[in-house]
């Protein structure tokens, strides 16, 4: 499963960048809302951290709007994907913007309906919202399998990004899932890593190196 950072933060996407395992980024508006400075900026940083599909949503609604900044964002960088929204002019926006070669990121997938949708209009990722789905007590990783064996069946080439993914165990589920990629907050990437385990079994190797040090260094000393 390819992992993506969901930020818009140039310090988070560094830090993941160094990690050797960050394959893309999302971003939307709210999350480059929060950054300081001018979001075109924050994305050409962006691209210039990570080589891989760096997601810039529309915020128009209607379908030539849509159309006109997806190609704006589309113009800044090679990897830029543009992110529709999963409406009917966003649909519009997705075949047209795709039959101009520009890969398309259908958000705000709630369904496997909306998911087939987006794929037939062409769409290259599409991004149902787990932990949202979550959250108003409806199971949002059985919504990506079904969209993932959808997209078996058919052979569609669209891939199935798991988005709002909150915590490990999304992750761990969306990849036992078949999800293509993960898209996650950078605290969820730094969690995936943590185990009490290592943290414990590194201490004692590191405390029985010191010790042994100590009695080679007493012995040599007598
Ligand atoms: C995906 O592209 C979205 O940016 C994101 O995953 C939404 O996550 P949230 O529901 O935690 O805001």
């Amino acid at each position: 499963m390819k992992i993506f950072l969901d930020t818009a933060s140039l310090k988070e996407i560094a830090e993941g960048a160094a990690l050797g395992v960050v394959d893309g980024i999302t971003t939307n508006p709210s999350l480059l809302a929060k950054e300081a400075g001018d979001p075109e900026q924050i994305l050409r940083e962006i691209c210039g951290l990570i080589d891989g599909p760096i997601s810039a949503e529309v915020v128009a609604t209607d379908a030539p709007g849509m159309i006109a900044e997806g190609r704006h964002w589309a113009s800044l960088h090679r990897n830029i994907v543009v992110k529709c929204p999963c409406t009917l002019e966003g649909l519009k926006a997705t075949r047209a913007l795709t039959s101009e070669g520009h890969r398309v990121n259908m958000t705000l997938i709630f369904s496997p309906t909306q998911a087939l949708l987006a794929a037939k209009a062409g769409a290259r990722f599409v991004s149902p919202f787990v932990g949202r789905l979550d959250d108003i007590a409806t199971p949002g990783m059985e919504v990506v399998r079904d969209i993932v064996q959808i997209f078996d069946n058919y052979e569609f080439e669209c891939e199935v990004l798991a988005a709002s993914l909150r915590h490990p165990m999304h992750v761990v589920e969306a990849a036992k899932m078949g999800a293509h990629i993960g898209t996650m907050p950078y605290g969820v990437l730094a969690g995936l890593l943590k185990h009490p385990l290592t943290d414990i079994g590194l201490k004692r190797f590191l405390d029985d190196w010191e010790k042994a040090k100590k009695e080679m260094a007493t012995r040599a000393a007598r």
